[in-house]
């Protein structure tokens, strides 16, 4: 494999530290996806993490940190931002709340806005590396733009191969999905990208969760573009039977007939299971040999609200693809 691909051990976790000081790009696992981390106070090595990807700069970055007291530092919460942290965090919830003016983070991860999203990821690798990092961690998703995001070392790999210094191998992702991102900087907590943590778990928590509205995501959410997540082939959604040469991505025990090949999201309909399977089976059917790719129907609520969120994404016409 042409990449530098280490075991997550805490030599390879040292040496990583290393690297982002030295203003290097470091992939590294989290329980979402793998993330593309680079100093989050080190201009230039932010402005790296653009160049690699391929990332238009008015999308923001998450930051990320080790726990409460580091976020703190860095943007301003109130009750309302505490309580989501000691609720879900470490866990898969970014956070956008306001800069603080000391933050001392590059202004090109918040891509011009006077917010920043934070998150605490809970993998143990990438809580040693923050650690061991003693500074705040840009990371999106290791993908290059308007790909799928890769849930192992492998997929980081293949998606962005020798231009990282290093990938931190730490086997597969066990959510699969990324990060729920949640604005609080207004009246109402307003979901900007469904994810890990389920709407109906922020809800128990603050009540009514406003969805971002079609037409304020670009100011609001700059990265949520329709199109997304795409692999090569056609992406056709709520298939019930077989068009010639597809392959199916199947969700339940009732499989339709006819299809060129299976790969099972959740056999037994859990979805839990079907995000952790998504973006790794939608990469292993984007092959030239099928025609397209079939989903069988997610139902919408749970993780089912993220997985179809992507699906959606990955399905979208493709016009505008130089933007996602
Ligand atoms: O699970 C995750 O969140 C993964 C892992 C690596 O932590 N990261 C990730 O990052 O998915 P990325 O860059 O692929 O997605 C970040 C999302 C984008 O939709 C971006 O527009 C939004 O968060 N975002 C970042 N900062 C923001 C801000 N200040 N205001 C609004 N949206 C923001
Ligand atoms: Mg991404």
């Amino acid at each position: 494999m042409d990449a530098n691909v280490l075991p997550a051990n805490e030599t390879a976790i040292a040496r990583a530290a290393r690297l982002l000081h030295d203003g290097r790009l470091v992939a590294f696992p989290t329980e979402t996806v793998y993330g593309l981390g680079a100093d989050a106070m080190n201009g230039r090595a932010v402005a790296r993490i653009f160049a690699t990807k391929g990332r238009p700069r008015f999308n923001p970055l998450i930051v990320h940190v080790p726990g409460l007291p580091e976020a703190e530092s860095i943007a301003v919460f109130d009750e309302r931002a505490r309580e989501a942290a000691r609720r879900f965090w470490p866990g898969p919830l970014s956070l956008v709340l306001k800069r603080r003016d000391d933050s001392g983070l590059s202004l090109l991860v918040s891509a011009g806005l006077d917010t920043v999203a934070l998150r605490v990821p809970a993998h143990p690798a990438a809580q040693q590396l923050l650690r061991a990092a003693g500074r705040p961690i840009a990371a999106p998703s290791a993908n290059r733009s308007g790909r799928i995001s890769p849930t192992s070392a492998a997929d980081v790999a293949a998606e962005l191969g020798r231009r990282v210094a290093l990938i931190l191998d730490g086997a597969p992702c066990p959510i699969g999905i990324e990060s729920t991102v949640l604005d609080l900087t207004g009246l109402e907590p307003v979901l900007l990208r469904p994810g890990g943590v389920s709407l109906e778990r922020l809800t128990e928590v603050f009540g009514t969760i406003a969805g971002a509205a079609a037409n304020e995501h670009a100011p609001r959410s700059p990265g949520r573009l329709p199109n997304h997540y795409a692999p090569s082939l056609p992406v056709r959604l709520h298939a019930h039977e077989a068009r010639p040469g597809e392959a199916l991505l199947a969700f339940g025990p009732d499989v339709p007939l006819g299809f060129a090949e299976v790969l099972w999201l959740s056999p037994t309909g859990d979805l839990g299971e079907a995000a952790a399977n998504l973006f790794a089976m939608l990469r292993r059917l984007d092959r030239p040999d099928f025609s397209g790719i079939a989903v069988m129907p997610i139902p919408e609520h749970g993780l089912g609200r993220a997985i179809n969120d992507r699906l959606r994404r990955a399905a979208a016409p493709r016009e505008n693809a130089e933007f996602s």
